[in-house]
């Protein structure tokens, strides 16, 4: 495996580094084709690095690149490696970080000489979270022009094996659902063709041996550092070789390479367990949370909010949002997040979009004094922005038709009543850059909610000629915007959004190191969505928060408990009217509110498991483990109630079995293997969806 060859090339660089390029590149047959029928054996035992068209390997290709004269085949050879202390970075695109005591690259360089194409493929090796990235770079030597169809930047090759390919699917308001399918012959692609990542699919894939579970089994997953279109694909062949591929999205892609142009294919992380989902996703975490969000609030607990969406949607004015945080203010809330329908003549999702000037009649003050009257509240102040769209009914669209992505002499597709700007073109990223940053040089704003509210459908932009490009270019585009926000404010907490979690992906925590995790806050839903999430995303990336009850995405009606337990495992908030809520529930949330502030580390930094499936069984339970594991807590919510309900039992994990624990509220004493054997057993509560936590201490420490 790819996981071996590396990590042994680190310990015995020149000896290894040899093994490997003989296996891929020297020793691969000159004839594939040839050698399929003549020696089956040897042709079965290829593995590929970088696959390409035109070397017999018919299997599905990491990098396709057409000719002007419309060939693909692409023969590329090695040439040379280095290997350099620290970890690669990559221009203009979100990537993994790593000093040099924490992180090597390889870099390996490969060139096709008929076509002048030449490839350096990066690794990155971080062995403290078993993870190894992998990204591309391609340059075009020659004089003619050539197009890039298809490239993606992680190519595993599996000789012999059973898998099974768990991918999570989803929807607006329902992302992030886990699906674990056998692999059979044939291919198993998933992707978007949205121009964004997508609530469809996360761009995120698992791969395992068959029958690895929670705590054992070897797993591999591969998750896309790029918040754009993607194609994740496992294939397997007529021998049941299996493939596994992670890049772009090859539709609506084509991408002209000129003379001396490099592309970087954005970057894919890598991650193997042997024993099983459970460290698969930690480590994951533990990479994503330390060294790819960046900024001050990466390692803070952030600061517990109070969303002004559900609570009041667009029918709000200053005065309601200084009740609003008055009221949150009393209960120990942190900061008041103003979200839509602040700027311009926003007073429903029909208009204003791109129109970024503080809307004063309505806030009846500017936003600095409605930001320093908050200030002087003793909160902090966020506000809502969606900077990527454009309403045809506002200023900008009347100034800059030409500024949305629409194809000439085509009805535009509208989605949310709105165009999508054309963020590959730097004027119209200037001129939203310095309409933002004008609203934020005036008023005092520790953070920001980006949201991104539709698909990108009409793909053509007036400025770019040939339109391959310009899906890529339109994600360099809002990269490069956020990366110069967070340089001008350094102190700057963004959440990403698409309508709530469409856009959830590792390139986002480059940036934003929190995401809002679904526009559904129905605590049950939210238990199958975080429980999805969970597999390949930090907890302290998922954007949760407690809203009104019967919940206004789903109807239904949880206790204020249960909402709140659910709401912890994620930065926590809420977003509800407060001035709908009774003297016994403002008192519930005083509590949860003080909980949260001293479970709050724990639930950050901790070790996640899952200790149930919410989908399949009567108990969703999770648990956090500080990673010095002196504390340990367990969370659970009954999903179903039943007459007569039998026990359950929920067993803990990542115990030390020889340890003794204490259960801080009731003082019982517990063997981390009693706990991790036989469980706690649930009281039986009657009532609907009630929710439990046991917050242990290792004795002694
Ligand atoms: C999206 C977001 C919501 C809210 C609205 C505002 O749907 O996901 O949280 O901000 O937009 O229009």
């Amino acid at each position: 495996m790819v996981f071996s060859y590396i990590y042994t090339m680190e310990e015995r660089p020149k000896a290894a580094w040899t093994i490997f390029c003989k296996n891929r590149t020297e020793d691969f047959p000159e004839t594939c084709m040839m050698r399929e029928m003549t020696e089956p054996i040897l042709w079965m035992c290829s593995r590929r690095e970088f696959p390409t068209w035109g070397t017999g390997d018919y299997r599905s290709t990491a990098l396709i690149v057409r000719g002007q004269d419309g060939t693909t085949a692409c023969d590329l050879r090695y040439r040379g490696y280095r290997i350099l202390s620290g970890k690669y970075g990559l221009s203009g695109l979100p990537a993994v970080y790593g000093a040099e005591k924490e992180a090597q690259t390889l870099e390996v360089v490969l060139e096709d000489g008929r076509t002048g194409i030449q490839v350096t493929l990066l690794y990155g090796v971080l062995p403290k979270y078993d993870v190894i990235t992998r990204s591309a770079q391609i340059i075009n030597t020659k004089e003619n022009i050539i197009y890039l169809e298809k490239a993606a930047s992680a190519c595993l090759d599996f000789v012999t094996g059973k898998y099974d390919v768990i991918s999570f699917y989803g929807r607006h308001a329902m992302e992030r659902n886990y699906q674990r399918i056998p692999v059979s012959h044939g291919n198993y692609v998933i992707g978007s063709r949205r121009g964004t990542s997508s609530h469809q699919y996360s761009p995120f894939l698992i791969l395992t041996e068959e029958g690895t579970t929670e705590d054992a089994g070897a797993c591999y997953a591969m998750s896309f550092v790029y918040s754009g279109g993607f194609q994740a694909e496992v294939e397997k062949d007529q021998f049941g070789q299996n493939r596994m591929l992670m890049g772009l999205q090859p539709e609506q892609f084509s991408y002209p390479l000129n003379t001396g142009e490099v592309f970087v294919i954005p970057e894919t992380v890598m991650t193997y367990s042997r024993n099983g989902l459970a460290e698969l996703s930690q480590n994951l975490h533990r990479c994503f949370r330390n060294n790819l969000c960046r900024g001050p609030h990466k390692e803070k607990v952030r600061p517990i909010l109070i969303n002004s969406w559900e609570a009041s949607y667009f029918d709000f004015d200053g005065e309601s949002i200084l009740k609003l945080a008055e009221e949150a203010k009393e209960l120990g809330i942190e900061m008041l997040v103003l979200d839509d329908g602040w700027f311009g003549k926003r007073r429903d999702d029909n208009r204003a979009l791109g129109d970024w000037q503080v809307n004063e009649e309505k806030l009846k003050c500017s936003l600095g004094e409605l930001s320093a009257k908050i200030h002087t509240m003793g909160l902090k102040f966020g506000l809502w922005v969606e900077p990527e769209m454009v309403s045809e009914d506002s200023d900008l669209y009347r100034a800059h038709p030409d500024w949305a992505l629409q194809i000439p002499g085509k009805n535009p597709v509208r989605s949310r009543n709105q165009l999508v700007l054309d963020f590959s073109r730097k004027d119209a990223v200037d001129f939203i850059f310095d309409s933002i940053t004008e609203v934020l040089d005036y008023a005092e704003v520790e953070y920001l909610k980006w949201d991104m509210n539709r698909s990108l459908c009409d793909v053509y932009s007036a400025a770019a000629g040939y339109q391959g490009k310009v899906l890529y270019d339109y994600v360099l585009g809002v990269y490069d915007f956020l990366d110069r926000l967070l340089k001008r404010y350094p102190n700057l907490l963004i959440e990403g959004c698409s309508g709530g979690g469409g856009r959830f992906d590792a390139g986002m925590l480059y940036y934003t190191p929190q995401i809002w995790c679904s526009d559904n806050t129905d605590a049950l839903d939210r238990l199958q969505i975080q429980y999805g999430t969970s597999f390949g995303f930090p907890i302290s990336a998922v954007g949760s928060h407690v809203s009104a009850v019967p919940n206004h995405q789903t109807g239904r009606k949880t206790p204020l408990s249960t909402r709140g337990a659910v709401a912890m495992a994620g930065t926590f908030g809420y977003e509800l009217d407060l001035g709908n809520v009774t003297e016994e529930e403002k008192e519930e949330i005083r509590q949860q509110i003080k909980e949260y502030k001293q479970l709050a580390p724990l639930i950050q930094t901790g070790l996640y498991y899952r200790l149930s499936n919410p989908v399949t069984d009567e108990v969703a339970a999770w648990e956090f483990v500080s990673e010095d594991g002196t504390q340990a807590m367990m969370q659970a919510v009954m999903t179903q109630i039943h007459g007569n309900m039998t026990g359950n039992a929920v067993k803990w994990k990542g115990l030390e079995e020889e340890a003794c624990y204490q259960d801080a509220e009731s003082g019982e004493l517990y063997y981390g293997a009693a706990l991790m054997e036989t469980g706690i057993l649930l009281p039986i509560k009657s009532g609907a969806y009630q929710t439990f936590r046991i917050l242990l201490r290792k004795v002694g420490s």
